[in-house]
């Protein structure tokens, strides 16, 4: 294949779940631009309406919503696939006076919860659950502050506490064990909301009576932009322009990686945009050495593992991804996933405890994957089957609408 062009990736899935939710809280209209309109988004600003915010369709040319005094008495909220809605959402209603009920599909059914419950019924919010998952059902209301050291490195759990603190108005300090992504702290600073970090501890100290409404601009989704960067890697020839990046240093682990692993990916144009820094990736085809990712870097790219270790089947020698164990809990077992698909197509992969090793391998890949719907194992793979001589088989391909609709059109234009 041969890499060309100019590309958009669409908005970042975290930020457009924290924008919109931040907008129906705040008072006033507020213009979201660039946001993403996958699926998990979409559950996002159904939910909100569920709650009675108006909030237009969520479409390429932006979103609008006016924000309300969210409320929910006895609502069902489906969260779809999207374990970010569920677990922000809990935050939102733990400080409101409001009743729900959560469920979601049954990828989402499995993931664990109490990591968010746990603090939250600290803080004053009574919930009923079965085990740990969904469904379960929150009642909100007087809240007190809390200062939290969580055990996982999660902004889901991070972003749950703020916006418990924000919408019950009470302070709250959290220390997590490496530093997850930072989104809703900018966010927060951003919106001129009392957030400050001190020796690694974020403290959010309620400052305002009111969120002030806002127009924003999504930055484009990094973790969209790696399945492009990586088949500009793999590719024979060319060069790959990526446009509108969001480029926060939480988020962009992958690209520390993959330089290490001899790759040359470029940042031009470096700017801000809502708080956010923002440039223009220029990729292009590069042969790559096996490397070891630490427990440390797997934050900031946490979402990139599956294509991380795509890449490192195609590099010489072998790859190790320290402390991978969050994967069993994602979208599917990805940790297990990525290493059975990795074998079905005739590399070496395995698991050791929480660690994952990838063999390179020259050989063409060939065989069929079991994505499990999971987006980002069926971007990961299509990626490892624009190899010459590749023959991967997909078990699906929808599983692209989670977080980035238009990719296989993307791919098709870019690699053609
Ligand atoms: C996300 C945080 C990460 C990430 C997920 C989105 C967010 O999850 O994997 O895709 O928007 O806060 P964890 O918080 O569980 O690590």
């Amino acid at each position: 294949m041969i890499a060309r062009g100019v590309v958009r990736p669409p908005g970042d899935k975290s930020i457009s779940h924290r924008v919109l939710m931040l907008a129906a809280l705040a008072h006033g209209k507020s213009e979201i631009n660039g946001i993403l309109t996958g699926d998990d988004v979409k559950s996002t600003a159904r939910v909100l309406r569920q709650l009675g915010a108006d909030v237009s369709p969520v479409r390429d040319t932006g979103v609008k919503v006016s924000g309300a005094m969210l409320r929910a008495r006895g609502a069902r909220l489906h969260c779809g696939n999207s374990g970010t809605t569920a677990r922000l959402i809990l935050g939102v209603l733990a400080g409101l006076r409001a009743t729900a009920t959560l469920t979601g599909d049954s990828s989402l059914r499995r993931r664990p919860m109490r990591r968010v419950t746990e603090p939250l019924r600290q803080m004053g919010a009574v919930i009923k659950e079965k085990g740990d998952g969904l469904p379960l059902t929150i009642r909100g209301g007087e809240l007190r502050g809390l200062t939290y050291t969580s055990p996982v490195a999660s902004a889901q759990v991070k972003s749950a506490i703020l916006l418990a603190g924000l919408t019950g108005g009470v302070p709250v300090t959290i220390r997590e064990p490496y530093r997850s992504r930072d989104h809703t702290e900018r966010l927060f600073a951003h919106l001129g909301l009392g957030i400050h970090e001190r020796d690694g501890a974020i403290r959010y100290q309620p400052s305002t009576a009111s969120i002030p409404s806002f127009t924003i601009s999504v930055p484009g989704d990094p973790s969209s932009a790696a399945f492009l960067v990586g088949a500009a890697l793999l590719a024979q020839d060319g060069e790959l322009t990526i446009e509108n990046v969001g480029v926060n240093p939480t988020r962009i682990g992958f690209l520390i990686v993959l330089e290490r692993m001899g790759a040359h990916v470029h940042r031009v144009n470096l700017r801000d945009q809502g708080g956010e820094p923002v440039a223009d990736l220029i990729a292009m085809p590069a042969s790559l050495t096996g490397t070891h990712v630490t427990a440390d870097e797997i934050p900031t790219l946490v979402d990139e593992v599956p294509l991380l270790a795509v890449l490192a089947s195609r590099a010489r020698g072998e790859t190790v991804f320290r402390e991978v164990g969050e994967l069993r809990v994602k979208e599917s077992n990805r940790l297990e996933l990525i290493a059975a698909n990795l074998r079905a197509v005739g590399a070496n992969a395995e698991v050791h405890g929480n660690d994952l090793h990838v063999e390179g391998t020259a050989q063409p890949p060939r065989g069929t994957i079991e994505t499990a719907k999971d987006h980002r194992l069926t971007m990961a793979f299509a990626v490892l089957g624009t190899v010459a001589g590749a023959q991967v088989k997909l078990s699906e391909r929808k599983s692209v609408a989670i977080s980035y609709p238009g990719f296989f059109r993307d791919l098709r234009r870019c690699f053609g």
